[in-house]
């Protein structure tokens, strides 16, 4: 379901040229600004002493710009980055096999840290906090362990929930960066780059169309201007304009703030058939068809975010600013 949604902050096939448009540098890199200042202190300071940075964790939801920020600290680092995710690490050994393999000062990126298993995680407790391979051998009361060095290594993880990293995982991470949804005009910035790196004009309106429909997330806006500027070369138009901005968007059937049908299917379900909430997590996935999941993931943070939904102990409730969007009378319980 989530794949052929439109407007999913989450990666799907027809982001594939997003490499193209990924910042290399900070100053590419728009919004965010707490998190850049102080990862700019970090960088400089870990480059005086001539040491790798302290580990840094990075969370917040898809779209947002995890992947893209730990290339950029790779860059500025001037460090070799080593790519790969939770998943993808099914045994101890290989993730021991990844370690003895970093050379001093590498940054070893883990995308989806949350999602590594528990005799992996335990692996990194000693390979983070003092560079080394705890490895047993042999079994029962004779087995030994023996520690290995490691060069030293910057680790960046990211994850779409901190609230699944184990505690002890997480204070291993000297730096811990939350990663906000993106303003209107900064959105806005971002399309207008990514216009003239696909090479194509856009003038201020149309830019700031697209951004305000694009959920707070760049990957969407991105995503959103692609298909933006196959309308306007159909329509045999040279810039986009936010007419034709406004035009495409509605064939799209994405809304003025960008919401698409599900999530107007979410928020009306709940006022029609709960009445307006508390409804719990698994009704409402049971009644509008979904994963509990992706409601959780990717409808329900822009939801909160323009505060359309409330999460109480009961479970979600809409506010009536949902109700004036949805253009549906509100009256107090
Ligand atoms: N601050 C930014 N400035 C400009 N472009 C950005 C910014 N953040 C993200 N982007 C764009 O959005 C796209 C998605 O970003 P990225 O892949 O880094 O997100 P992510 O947080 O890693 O997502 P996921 O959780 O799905 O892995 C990138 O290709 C990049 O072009
Ligand atoms: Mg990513």
């Amino acid at each position: 379901m989530e794949e052929e949604r439109f407007v999913t902050p989450s990666f799907i096939k027809n982001d594939q040229s997003e490499a193209s448009l990924r910042p290399k540098v900070f100053d590419e890199y728009f919004g965010q600004e707490k998190i850049k200042e102080n990862l700019k202190v970090f960088i400089e300071a870990a480059k005086l002493r001539r040491e790798p940075i302290d580990h840094v964790l990075l969370a917040g939801p898809p779209g947002l710009g995890k992947t893209t920020l730990a290339g950029i600290i790779a860059s500025e680092m001037g460090a070799n980055l080593r790519v790969t995710s939770g998943p993808a690490i099914e045994k101890a050994g290989d993730l021991a096999a990844i370690l003895t393999n970093l050379d001093e000062n590498d940054i070893l990126f883990i995308d989806e840290i949350h999602r590594l298993n528990r005799t992996v995680e335990e692996i990194l407790y000693p390979a983070m906090e003092d560079f080394a391979l705890d490895i047993i051998i042999g079994k029962g009361p004779s087995a030994k362990t023996i520690r290995l060095d490691l060069n030293k290594f910057t680790l960046i993880g990211a994850t779409t929930k901190t609230g699944m990293l184990s505690s002890p995982l997480r204070d291993r991470f000297g730096v811990s960066c939350r990663l906000e949804m993106y303003t209107v005009e900064e959105l806005s910035k971002i399309v207008k780059r990514s216009a003239g790196i696909l090479g194509f004009n856009i003038n201020e309106y149309g830019a700031n169309e697209i951004a305000s429909r694009s959920r707070g997330t760049p990957r969407i806006a991105n995503r959103l201007l692609r298909r933006i500027r196959d309308f306007a070369q159909v329509e045999g138009e040279d810039v986009i304009t936010s007419e034709i901005a406004d035009y495409g968007l509605q064939k799209l059937e994405i809304d003025k703030i960008g919401l698409d049908n599900i999530d107007r299917a979410i928020l009306e379900t709940i006022i029609t058939k709960f009445n307006g909430g508390p409804v719990g997590l698994d009704t409402l996935a049971a009644s509008v068809n979904e994963e509990k999941d992706t409601i959780e993931d990717v409808y329900e943070p822009y939801l909160l975010q323009l505060g359309f939904i409330k999460k109480t102990p009961k479970g979600r409730c809409v506010t009536p600013h949902a109700y004036k969007h949805l253009k549906i009378p509100y009256e107090p319980k």
